[in-house]
């Protein structure tokens, strides 16, 4: 195999013939199976894609947890204190913490700006960044170790109502420590954002061409993050190395439907 066979999977691709991409496929596999994903993505949206599968009506594009609710204050933009090229400049992933709180006010503002709704069109939430074909399969978890007049536990955001819902209280930030292949940072951090897709929203749409786009809606939200939490004078770094089996049970979600993709520490730069 090498990758001059890969024209073979445009010609399958014209035909229907399932069965000779699938072998195609199996072959890119042992030539590398970061591939298979990048392959997967170039199938036409409707290609074999199966019609239950396929959407006959808007998914549900905000999830909503059972617990206790938390209203979280209004987010303030005042917090934001340097223009975007400065934000760019200064952005850098920061893994050493000061062992400070953040307060309410600074994890409203930055979940806002990074994943909140900031209106909505044609029905369709809007949100801070953007989507394929608006489907918004991100969704968005919280693990407070260290947030003023915040317990520690796991929240749900859900940003529809700017709420955190609590999924669990107490203190996690040693499993947190060890799923992450034992990064400081993320067990020091005030909070960690873990992100999740939800790939059947974009999938109803898109069907073979979605894990591309929920990865790159996922890039978008990681960088609002980062550049929210710089121009607030905190500091992030995106965290990628961890047991995908332990986060995702941690945060209660399946691994299928609902998977994390990657965890934000936030806190103040040392
Ligand atoms: C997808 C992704 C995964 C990453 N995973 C980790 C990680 O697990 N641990 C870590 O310390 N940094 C991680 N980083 C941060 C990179 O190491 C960092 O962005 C890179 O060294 C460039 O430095 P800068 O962000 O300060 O410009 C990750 C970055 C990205 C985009």
């Amino acid at each position: 195999m090498n990758l001059d066979d890969l024209d073979k999977i445009k010609k399958v691709l014209g035909k229907d013939e399932e069965y000779v991409a699938s072998k195609v496929l199996h072959d890119l596999m042992h030539y590398s199976p970061n591939l298979v994903y990048h392959f997967y993505s170039l199938i036409p949206a409707k290609y074999s894609w199966p019609m239950e599968k396929t959407r006959w009506g808007l998914p549900k594009l905000i999830k909503k947890m059972e617990g206790k609710k938390i209203k979280l204050p209004p987010p303030k933009e005042s917090l934001l204190k340097m223009s975007v090229a400065d934000a760019l400049k200064l952005r850098r992933s920061i893994r050493r913490f000061k062992n400070q709180p953040i307060n309410v006010e600074q994890l409203s503002t930055l979940l806002y700006y990074s994943v909140g709704i900031k209106g909505s069109s044609w029905g369709i939430p809007l949100r801070m960044f953007p989507s394929a074909g608006a489907l918004q399969p991100i969704e968005t978890y919280v693990q407070v170790n260290n947030v003023t007049d915040l317990a520690r536990g796991i929240y749900h955001y859900e940003p529809d109502e700017h709420i955190l819902v609590l999924l669990k209280a107490g203190d996690y930030s040693r499993e947190m420590y060890l799923y992450t292949l034992q990064q400081e940072h993320v067990r020091d951090a005030p909070v960690n954002i873990i992100l999740t897709i939800m790939l059947n929203r974009t999938q109803s749409k898109y069907g073979y061409r979605a894990y591309r786009y929920a990865l790159l809606d996922t890039g978008h939200v990681g960088e609002n993050i980062y550049l929210v939490s710089t121009a607030m004078g905190l500091g992030t770094c995106a965290v990628g190395a961890y047991y995908d089996k332990d986060i995702d049970k941690l945060i209660g979600v399946d691994g299928i439907k609902e998977f994390s993709m990657i965890i934000y520490p936030v806190g103040v730069p040392k």
